[in-house]
């Protein structure tokens, strides 16, 4: 997979490919990322890539033309353009699941009041993390990008995914617990111990259930 991301702020993802489990998947040559700054294809005096709104009103909004060149000159056949706004589809894992089976994609990171409207039309989905503002989109291209690396074959065990939370069956994973066996008179369930599959496999099932009712109920009714 090719993931190229456009920010104005390359240096923020500096780290964010260099450790664990995305440094791990560049190196098996699982994915590759392309940080690109689309300043650079600005045509405008001093690389300029935003003006003031018509209409007036508060702060800078994105110009098309530098963006627009980028994403013409970068797109492959097979690529899909995410445009990371507030006002998009909410992420859900069923879309990082979805996401997963792309080739090429391709994430556009506003700034400052965000885009100009005709931005939007560069788009075959437009995504947001959650309903809150940050200052630009370069932390939900990283969310994106993270949860869908994970994903693909051979980057985690794949069990470790399947039983993640969101999945088929939409529970939150079941509680995990490791050494040692009673920590401040916490104690690990017994059923954890006993070596029988079948019934830590019950337990588990129901301890993810009651989790779910109790933390996202709203989770069930899916
Ligand atoms: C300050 S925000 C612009 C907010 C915009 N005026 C609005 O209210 O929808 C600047 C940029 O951050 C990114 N951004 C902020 N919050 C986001 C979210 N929840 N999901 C995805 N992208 C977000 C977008 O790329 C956006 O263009």
């Amino acid at each position: 997979m090719r993931i190229d991301i456009l920010t104005l702020f390359p240096n923020m993802f500096a780290d964010f490919t260099k450790e664990s489990i995305i440094k791990r998947a560049i190196e098996k040559k699982l994915v590759e990322i392309n940080v690109i700054n689309f300043r650079d294809y600005s045509k405008y005096n001093n690389q300029q890539v935003d003006d003031t709104p018509y209409g007036g009103g508060a702060g800078m909004v994105l110009m098309p033309q530098p963006i627009f060149d980028c994403v013409e000159k970068i797109k492959t056949k097979d690529a899909k353009v995410i445009l990371l706004t507030p006002s998009g589809k909410t992420y859900q894992q069923k879309k990082a699941y979805e996401l997963a089976k792309e080739k090429h994609l391709i994430l556009i990171c506003g700034h400052y009041e965000g885009f100009d409207e005709r931005i939007r039309s560069l788009a075959d989905y437009e995504i947001s993390i959650g309903d809150y503002v940050l200052t630009g989109g370069e932390i939900p291209a990283m969310a994106i990008s993270d949860s869908v690396i994970r994903l693909l074959p051979g980057a985690i065990n794949e069990r470790s995914h399947i039983e993640d939370s969101f999945n088929e069956n939409y529970l939150l994973d079941y509680p995990h617990y490791t050494k040692p066996r009673v920590f401040r008179n916490m104690a690990v369930p017994d059923v954890l111990l006993s070596g029988d599959h079948q019934k830590i496999a019950e337990y588990r099932y129901q301890a993810s259930l009651e989790k779910t009712k109790e933390l996202r109920p709203d989770l069930l009714n899916k």
